[in-house]
C-alpha cells in the first residue's frame, strides 16, 4: 500500500517532509499475535494534517518518540498521521463482541492508543495514561491506505449526520471540545490567544456552549479573518512590539482586552498558540476569579510575569491535552450532529475553503505541492 513516512535511512537532521512509499499493508495474524484479536483494520478515507504533521515534517518536533519507538520495535520507518475517517475493513476475533464494531462501519480514531492498564487509566483519566503510544509518532498511522489499530481506540461515526471531511477533523476538534469543557462557558466573555485550526475551532466551540463574548487574538490576517467569518466578536491583531524579554505580554492586547470587558478582564482565557509571552497575555488579560486554559506546547521554560499577582487576583490554571476518551468524544458528537448550530457547516465551508486547494489527493502528493498547501491553509486534508 502507498503511505506517507519517515524514513530512518535518510536520518532525522539530514531530511525533511515524508517520503511517499510502496510499503507493506497490515494484517491481522492472532496465531502470532494474540492482540490482534482485539484489533481493526480501517480503510482511511480521508486524513487531516495537523501542526505536529508540520513538526515532524520540519524535524522540529518528536525526534526523540519516533526515532525511540523504531529502535523498539526494529522498524526502519514510521508511518505518519494521527487525524482520519474510514471504513472498517478486518476485525480481531474479539472486536464485534466485545467492542461492538463491525466491518463496514465508519469510524475515526482517538489518537493516544492508551494501555487501559496504568493507574490513571483504571481511574477512568485515559487521556494521561502513563504507557500511550500516540498515532503516527510512536505507532503507524494514518497516512496511508490502511491503518491498523486497537478497537478500543476506535470511534463510530454517523456519516448520514457528519460528512467525511468534517469527520476527519474530529480529533483535533475533539481537543478544542475538551478545552473548552474545563470550564461551564454559559454567558461567560472568552479570550482565545491564537486562531490556528485548533483555536478556530474553539471558538466554534465557545459560541456552541453559550459562550457571550468571543475575542480573538491572532498575528496571521488569514487566521484572523476566518475568525470573523466564524462569528469571532472581536479580532486583535498582534502586532510586533518593543520588549526587554520576548516572553513579556503584548501590553496593546491585555489593554484592548480590558476595553472591551469593561475594565474587568474576560472570564476564560485560552493559550492556543505555545508561545510564551501569548501564556503572560493570557493570564494578564483574565478578570480576577477567572480561568486559564493553557492548552498550547513549546518545549522548555516559560516565565510568568508578575507571579505574585497571579496569585493574589486568584487565577484557576487548566492544563490541557488530548481528549478525554471517550467523553471528549460524545459531546464532539452532540456538536456537530447538531446542524442547528452551523458548526459542521463553518468547518467546511470556512475553515476548510469547501475543499477548494485543501484536499489533496494522495496520487498527486509531491513534496513541494504538500509543503505549499501546509503553508497557505490552516487545515488540509489526504484523500486516500
Ligand atoms: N494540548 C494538546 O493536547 C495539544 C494538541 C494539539 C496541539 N497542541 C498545541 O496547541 C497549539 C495550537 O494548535 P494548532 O494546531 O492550532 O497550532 P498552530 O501552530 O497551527 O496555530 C497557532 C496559531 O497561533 C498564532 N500565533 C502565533 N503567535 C501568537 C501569539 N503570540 N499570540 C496569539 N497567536 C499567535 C499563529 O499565527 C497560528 O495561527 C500549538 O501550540 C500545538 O502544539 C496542543
Ligand atoms: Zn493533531
Ligand atoms: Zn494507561
Amino acid at each position: 500500500m502507498i503511505a506517507l513516512i519517515f524514513n530512518k535511512k535518510n536520518g532525522w537532521e539530514t531530511s525533511k517532509g515524508f517520503e511517499m512509499k510502496e510499503v507493506s499493508a497490515p494484517a491481522l495474524n492472532e496465531k502470532e499475535n494474540k492482540t490482534d484479536a482485539h484489533a481493526v483494520i480501517i480503510k482511511v478515507h480521508y486524513a487531516g494534517v495537523c501542526g505536529s504533521d508540520r513538526g515532524i515534517w520540519l524535524r522540529h518536533a518528536f525526534r526523540d518518540q519516533i526515532l525511540g519507538s523504531l529502535e523498539m520495535e526494529q522498524k526502519e520507518h514510521r508511518i505518519v498521521g494521527h487525524e482520519f475517517f474510514g471504513e472498517v475493513v478486518q476485525v480481531g476475533s474479539r472486536v464485534e463482541a466485545e467492542y461492538h464494531i463491525r466491518k463496514g462501519d465508519f469510524v475515526s480514531c482517538e489518537s493516544h492508543v492508551i494501555c487501559n492498564q496504568c493507574f490513571q487509566c483504571v481511574r477512568g483519566e485515559k487521556h494521561v495514561c502513563t504507557n500511550e503510544k500516540i498515532l503516527g509518532i510512536s505507532h503507524d498511522g494514518a497516512f496511508a491506505e490502511l491503518v491498523k489499530v486497537p478497537a478500543h481506540i476506535v470511534w463510530k461515526t454517523n456519516t448520514s449526520k457528519i460528512r467525511p471531511e468534517v469527520a476527519a477533523m474530529q480529533e483535533p476538534f475533539g481537543n478544542a471540545v475538551h478545552a473548552a469543557r474545563k470550564v461551564d462557558l454559559r454567558g461567560k466573555t472568552v479570550a482565545l490567544c491564537g486562531l490556528g485550526p485548533i483555536g478556530l475551532f474553539a471558538a466554534l466551540v465557545a459560541k456552541g456552549l453559550g459562550a457571550s463574548t468571543i475575542i480573538g487574538i491572532e498575528p496571521n490576517e488569514k487566521a484572523a479573518s476566518m475568525a470573523r467569518e466564524l462569528g469571532v466578536d472581536y479580532v486583535i491583531p498582534l502586532k510586533p512590539q518593543e520588549k526587554t524579554h520576548p516572553f513579556e505580554h503584548d501590553q496593546n492586547i491585555v489593554k484592548e482586552i480590558f476595553e472591551i470587558t469593561g475594565g474587568i478582564g474576560v472570564d476564560v482565557s485560552f493559550e492556543m498558540a505555545g508561545f510564551n509571552s501569548s501564556v503572560n497575555n493570557a493570564i494578564l488579560s483574565t478578570r480576577r476569579g477567572g480561568d486559564v486554559i493553557l492548552f498550547g506546547i513549546k518545549s522548555g521554560n516559560f516565565t510568568i510575569e508578575h507571579y505574585d499577582r497571579l496569585i493574589v487576583r486568584g487565577l484557576t490554571l487548566h492544563a490541557v491535552i488530548g481528549r478525554r476518551v471517550f467523553e471528549t468524544w460524545e459531546t464532539t458528537r452532540s456538536l456537530l450532529e447538531d446542524t442547528r448550530n452551523g458548526i459542521q457547516e463553518k468547518m467546511f465551508n470556512v475553515i476548510l475553503q469547501r475543499g477548494e486547494g485543501t484536499i489533496l489527493p494522495i496520487k498527486d502528493y509531491t513534496v513541494e505541492r504538500f509543503e505549499q498547501m501546509m503553508l497557505h491553509h490552516p487545515k488540509i486534508l489526504i484523500q486516500f
